[in-house]
């Protein structure tokens, strides 16, 4: 019997879909539950170990496509049904089949309405992805929000939802998809709660799959520049409806270097043409929004925090390749001031020359200022499979 989490453990677009898949197919994972966030997360993989079939999952968990897994979309988390039933579509399309045994949706999941696009549109400072995540969980904590089961088991909703005026240009698909959900796939929108049950007491293995990261989260990330879920270790654990004392191992995921999309701090940012560098040959673009993502050095101080709130075990170092294209890299140690997670002090850093032949004394040196969780995978290129594990 195991519980792993694996979560970013930066700001989001770390690699986590990657680890995921390789971790169920080559561990025997049972399920795999997304407890949190919605389409903002964009997890890519790659299948069949080639470049050119890429699949970019926003909702449904990445072990969708690891043999006999039940994939479930958890309690905490926010659904889209326009970005969903695309999704849904997509993966039928290479051969998905959704049934009980593959996709379950939490009757408890939040939707996402038209309403919440347009006001997350309407003022972005933070710069969020403009999927309406903040004003949907808005109306959950104020209680006006309509959970995915109340609105298909409750007719006068649905009836209600059609006399309403929606000024938006996707409201038609948005009815739509709405349709497909319900006419199609109502029998996956149930209470997971008796099967995640079931599953803890007959010892069976399950993985929770973080979407975004540490330092994106509600409570612990750098506020007000953060999502609206939590990220954390235990966020995850309470968006499946899973127990602390269940799990078994926390999986830390992270780059070799570091990146953010949207605004906030960033400590170890590069502006010169090294973070330019990271951008371009990292492909450093937002796999949902397009975005360019800011890059920056490896930040150990920022690490350490992401570790110490969520108690990693291990850790995965990705896109090592990327980082072994140049000359020398730069590691954070240390800020010049003591405000580690909110205010953007200057990093202090340590160079280490020519990363491709000094991996395992930079991969040394990281354990040891994080003094505690071990790297245990290391990811060295896109293809599914290129991964080590040390
Ligand atoms: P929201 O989650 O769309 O509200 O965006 C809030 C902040 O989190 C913005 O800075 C986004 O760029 C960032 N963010 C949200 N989801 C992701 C993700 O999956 N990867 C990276 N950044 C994300
Ligand atoms: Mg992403």
């Amino acid at each position: 019997m195991s519980v792993t989490a694996i979560i970013g453990a930066q700001w989001g677009d770390e690699g986590k879909g990657k680890i995921v898949d390789y971790y169920c197919n080559h561990f025997p994972q049972d399920m795999v539950i997304r407890s949190q966030g919605g389409p903002n997360a964009g997890h890519t993989i790659y299948l069949d170990n080639d470049i050119s079939k890429k699949v970019t999952l926003r909702q449904i968990p990445s072990g969708i496509f690891a043999k006999k897994k039940l994939s479930i979309i958890g309690a905490g988390t926010v659904i889209n049904p326009v970005t969903l039933v695309e999704e849904m579509n997509k993966l039928q399309g290479l051969g998905v089949d959704f049934n009980k045994n593959t996709l379950l949706i939490s009757h408890r999941a939040h939707l996402i309405f038209p309403w919440h696009l347009q006001e997350d549109k309407k003022d972005n400072k933070i710069g969020t992805t403009g999927n309406g995540i903040g004003p949907c969980y808005a109306s959950k904590a104020k209680r006006i929000g309509i959970t995915i089961g109340e609105f298909f088991n409750n007719t006068n909703i649905i009836k209600d939802f059609d006399d309403i005026n929606l000024a938006s240009d996707n409201t038609a698909s948005y009815v739509d998809a709405l349709k497909i959900l319900k006419d199609q796939y109502s029998q996956l929108i149930v209470d997971t709660h008796p099967i995640v049950t079931k599953y803890l007491k007959e010892n069976k293995n399950i993985t929770l799959e973080g979407a975004q990261g540490l330092m994106l989260d509600l409570d612990f990330g750098t506020y007000p520049y953060v999502t609206s879920s939590s990220t954390t270790t235990a966020g995850l654990l309470n968006g499946a409806g899973i127990p602390p004392k269940y799990l078994t191992k926390t999986i830390g995921v992270f780059k070799a270097y570091t990146t953010r999309v949207g605004a906030g701090p960033f400590p170890s940012e590069d502006l010169t043409s090294y973070g330019e560098n990271l951008q371009t040959l990292g492909h450093e673009f937002g796999s949902v929004t397009g975005r360019k993502r800011r890059t920056g050095h490896l930040d150990l101080v920022q690490l350490k925090y992401a570790s110490e709130i969520c108690g990693f075990d291990e850790l995965a170092i990705v896109k090592w390749d990327i980082i072994e294209k140049f000359d020398y890299m730069k590691i954070a140690y240390d800020y010049t001031s003591t405000n580690a997670d909110q205010t953007p002090d200057q990093a202090i850093y340590q160079r280490f020359e020519d990363p491709k032949n000094n991996s395992s004394s930079i991969l040394k040196y990281i354990e040891e200022k994080l003094s505690g969780p071990k790297i245990t995978m290391l990811s060295y290129g896109p293809k599914r499979d290129d991964i080590k594990l040390l």
